[in-house]
């Protein structure tokens, strides 16, 4: 018991990562971020980081209820009231355009847009726009969204696009016809390996393309962390997550800090293009992700499939 006491303590110690937000001085008075699914997990933490910094920070959530929700308790939180709640569901274009028409119509800047709203083990399914729906949600969606506000972010620079991608990225293929559901076997989480891993390459091409604006994009690896992650798995692989959570995951808080890393840190400002690790290390994702004729392709597919009617 005693030894498992001390292992555990061990291992908690060892995943906090050098990073500690609470010693970052940055403040963000002035600056408007945004949060996508920030009504829970890794980005409920996010937004709260950014909101007792003082940033004007909006909650983009799917659910108006659970959203709500979260918007209290962060506004109690960080005694800021400048949080508000807009409505948007990623795997939907239509959504995710009357979202950022709201966004361009309301703010004036926009300094921080973390793509953190993803979903794993989503059933298999296509959406209203043909899409394969784990594809649309945590890929399809935040790409279309990052389009509708890079005029915005460009205007407010410097500013800062981070994605929460995942480790799993590695274990994913690249085969753009899974974007509309074909070829694609749903054992598990290889659905979500693939999105995670096309989140890293335009991730990367966007980086490019932005050179010279004073708009960085990186993508993070947030630990494996305890949250509603496994929401959509079977009872056994939920208890069972959650039992050797304890031990050796994240909390939903320890998750957020390569996040806020990447968004605020001193020591990050001007970086692009770069993947980190959940200690907030710089690591090179999978070579896929490199590859200059996949990049270019994965911008011109995610163009064709978001382009309006
Ligand atoms: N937990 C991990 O171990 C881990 C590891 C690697 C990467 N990640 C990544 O970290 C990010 C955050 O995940 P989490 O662990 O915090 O999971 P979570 O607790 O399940 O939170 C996911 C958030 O995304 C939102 N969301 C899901 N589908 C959406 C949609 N169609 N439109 C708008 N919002 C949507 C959820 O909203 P609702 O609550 O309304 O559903 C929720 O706010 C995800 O991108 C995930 O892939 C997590
Ligand atoms: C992340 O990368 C770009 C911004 O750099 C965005 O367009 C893309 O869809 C994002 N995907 C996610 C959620 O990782
Ligand atoms: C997805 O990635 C995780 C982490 O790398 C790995 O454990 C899992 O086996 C992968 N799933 C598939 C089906 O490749
Ligand atoms: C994907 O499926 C289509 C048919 O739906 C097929 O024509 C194509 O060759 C497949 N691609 C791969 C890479 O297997």
């Amino acid at each position: 018991m005693a030894c498992a006491l001390v292992l555990a303590a061990v291992c908690r110690a060892q995943r906090r990562g050098w990073w500690d937000p609470s010693a970052c001085p940055v403040q963000l008075n002035g600056k408007t971020a945004i949060v996508t699914g920030a009504n829970t997990g890794i980005g409920k933490f996010i937004a709260l980081d950014f909101a007792c910094r003082g940033a004007r920070v909006i909650l983009a959530c799917r659910s108006e209820t659970r959203g709500t929700e979260a918007l209290k308790e962060i506004r109690q939180r960080s005694g800021n009231q400048n949080v508000h709640l807009r409505i948007i569901d990623t795997s939907s274009l239509e959504s995710v355009r009357r979202f950022a028409d709201q966004i361009l119509e309301e703010e004036k800047e926009l300094h921080i847009l973390v793509n953190n709203a993803g979903a794993s083990g989503l059933p298999k399914g296509i959406t209203a726009d043909g899409l394969e729906v784990s594809f649309a949600t945590n890929h399809i969606g935040p790409f279309l969204l990052t389009k509708l506000l890079l005029d915005l972010l460009k205007k407010s620079a410097p500013a800062r696009i981070v994605n929460v991608s995942s480790a799993n990225h590695r274990r994913g293929k690249v085969d753009f016809s899974h974007f509309r559901g074909e070829n694609l076997t749903y054992m598990m989480d290889t659905v979500y390996n693939h999105t995670k891993l096309h989140n890293v390459i335009w991730t990367n091409e966007l980086a490019h393309r932005l050179q010279g604006t004073g708009v960085t994009a990186n993508s993070v690896h947030p630990g494996v962390v305890m949250t509603e992650v496994m929401r959509h798995y079977n009872c056994i692989f939920r208890s069972l997550f959650n039992i050797v959570g304890i031990f050796f995951f994240k909390s939903a808080k320890e998750g957020a800090v390569s996040t806020i890393y990447c968004a605020v840190a001193e020591e990050t400002e001007g970086i692009t293009g770069k993947y980190f690790d959940s200690d907030c290390s710089l690591v090179l994702p999978a070579p896929e992700t490199q590859d200059q004729a996949i990049k270019t392709k994965e911008f011109e597919y995610c163009e064709r499939l978001t382009a309006k009617l």
